[in-house]
């Protein structure tokens, strides 16, 4: 059975994604699509609910994005933000105007009072704050409209239209700042849509494994597993669904934290599938002998990746298939959207081009990172692999400084292990996005017993972040840090220093390298 559907028109603002999440969250089924979209692809889609999405622009700019005003005669309910405000209530025939000219401009936190009769203000609080960001306001509602929310400065933070089904506001529901933006997204989606939060990992589960069984027939196909969260669910989801007709390379490249290669083989080995480890350490090692600059060694590493992993399909011989771990992030950020493109994908950079192959299969194109997750227990994939945190491509390489040698790996791994367990053991690991252990290039004098010691200084970095594009720093209780610095330098040879990383990103990056 297809699922609801609401569509994010994108207009090129900057919280797109994270509308889509909010919605996602409502259990309700979203793209994102461009503003560019032919209203007849719209249309076929039946969407329960349109929502406009925020942008940079003006509405009266010759440039300004917009989309084709028929979409106001689909009879579909339609949430306008922000700049999508401004285009609806300019389309229908307001007016907007520069907040300079009426001094209405407003950016952060800002108090409102909502009418609670409004079907999307519903059950909620009469004032609380929101977060506004517009330079350009409604000036004058278009006919039917009336005001349902304002602030001190906005006399139109939100305006409605009941029968015609469209809502505007001035302000950002989907951001956490705005308090009660969650439960405003969910009335526009259930109360004014009709939604009824069809969309659960469970229901997808089933459809993904039906439709990868009629598409892989008797074929074979091949993924390249990581460990990492996406292309361990997606593993798990294709060996249940088709089995034996899969197999799976993992490239040990012997930069793996602790115990990890180790793990991913317990995981998928016994699984049904055709689990393939190539034992690569020394290989790559001997590859990276003498390397500083972190710039070689990534290049090294992803060139040595694909080396290995070439050999290996070769092996194989032609698939029928290749399955990649791309998520809806991924799909978003590479430009489908209006968006700028932020970065590029390195998800498995290069293997289409190497491995003879008819299809590619992406079972998780649609998933945002913590449906990924949700997929994954739906699916009965062990924990400790859904929530295992993001881990660079490059492994420890880029958390060692300097040369790397197996020594230097070793007492990583051991350092970093120690602050995982501690981490786990205060029950933080859910609340620190990313935390991990370097190993700096640094020596300074120490003493240990009655002796002097002269060893390496080691640093924790613990971040908090939605996007991994911005970061800061975690703030991890002290006795916690003093707990993992005692063990490390009492347990782990060659580490006399402990430092904790208090920079954000930027202007710092999350890995060190
Ligand atoms: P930075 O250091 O750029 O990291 O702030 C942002 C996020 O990306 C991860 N990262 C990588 N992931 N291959 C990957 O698959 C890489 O080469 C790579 N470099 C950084 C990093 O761990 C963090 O989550």
């Amino acid at each position: 059975m297809k699922n609801q559907i609401v569509l994010i028109i994108d207009f090129g603002g900057q919280y797109n994604q994270l509308i889509a999440r909010r919605v996602r969250e409502h259990k309700i089924y979203c793209e994102v699509k461009s503003y560019k979209t032919p209203i007849e692809e719209i249309r076929a889609m039946y969407p329960n609910g349109i929502i406009f999405t925020g942008g940079p622009n003006s509405v009266y700019l010759d440039n300004s994005p917009q989309i084709d005003k028929e979409i106001f005669e689909l009879g579909i309910p339609i949430l306008g933000i922000c700049y999508g405000a401004q285009f609806m209530a300019y389309s229908l025939g307001g007016k907007i105007e520069k907040a300079n000219e009426s001094a209405a401009a407003e950016f952060g936190r800002t108090d409102c009072t909502f009418d609670t009769g409004s079907l999307i203000f519903k059950g909620l609080k009469e004032k609380s704050v929101v977060w506004m960001s517009h330079n350009d306001h409604i000036a004058t509602l278009p006919d039917g409209f009336r005001a349902v929310c304002h602030s001190n400065k906005c006399p139109y933070g939100a305006i409605e239209n009941p029968q015609k089904k469209f809502y505007a506001t001035q302000f950002h529901p989907e951001v956490n700042h705005t308090e009660q933006g969650f439960d405003m997204l969910g009335n526009f989606l259930y109360n004014v849509c009709g939604c009824t939060g069809d969309w659960t990992m469970e229901g997808y589960a089933q459809t993904a494994i039906r439709e990868i069984r009629e598409k892989v027939g008797d074929g074979k196909a091949l993924l390249a597993l990581s460990g990492g969260v996406d292309s361990s669910v997606a593993c798990k989801l294709l060996a249940n669904a088709i089995g034996s007709q899969l197999t799976c390379i993992f490239v040990d490249h012997g930069l793996m934290r602790k115990n990890e290669g180790d793990e991913v083989e317990a995981a998928f080995a016994g699984s049904g599938v055709n689990f393939v480890r190539v034992n690569a350490g020394e290989r790559f090692l001997g590859k990276l002998k003498g390397v500083t600059e972190p710039e070689a060694k990534r290049k090294i590493i992803g060139e040595e990746f694909i080396r290995v992993f070439e050999e290996e399909a070769k092996k194989i011989g032609k698939v029928d298939f290749l399955v990649q771990g791309t998520i809806y992030p991924d799909v978003i950020e590479s430009g489908t959207g209006d968006a700028a493109v932020i970065k590029s994908h390195h998800n498995v950079g290069g293997l289409p081009d190497l491995v003879d192959f008819k299809e590619i299969i992406e079972p998780l194109r649609a998933l945002f990172k913590d449906e990924v997750r949700a997929l994954g227990i739906a699916l009965g994939l062990d924990e400790k692999l859904v929530w295992r945190q993001p881990f660079p491509g490059p492994g420890l390489a880029i958390r060692i400084i300097g040369e790397i040698t197996p020594g230097k790996i070793a007492i990583l791994q051991d350092a970093d292990a120690i602050f995982r367990e501690e981490i786990a053991k205060a029950r933080l690991e859910r609340d620190i996005n990313q935390y991990f252990a370097v190993l700096t290039n640094m020596r300074s004098v120490g003493v240990m017993g009655d002796g002097r010691t002269y060893d390496y200084t080691l640093a924790l970095r613990g971040v908090s972040t939605t996007d991994f594009m911005t970061a800061d720093f975690s703030r991890i209780p002290y006795d916690v840090l003093e707990t993992v610095s005692t063990r490390i330098v009492n347990e782990v040879g060659h580490i006399n220093r402990i430092v904790y990383d208090i920079t954000s990103k930027p202007p710092a990056t999350i890995e060190w390298e």
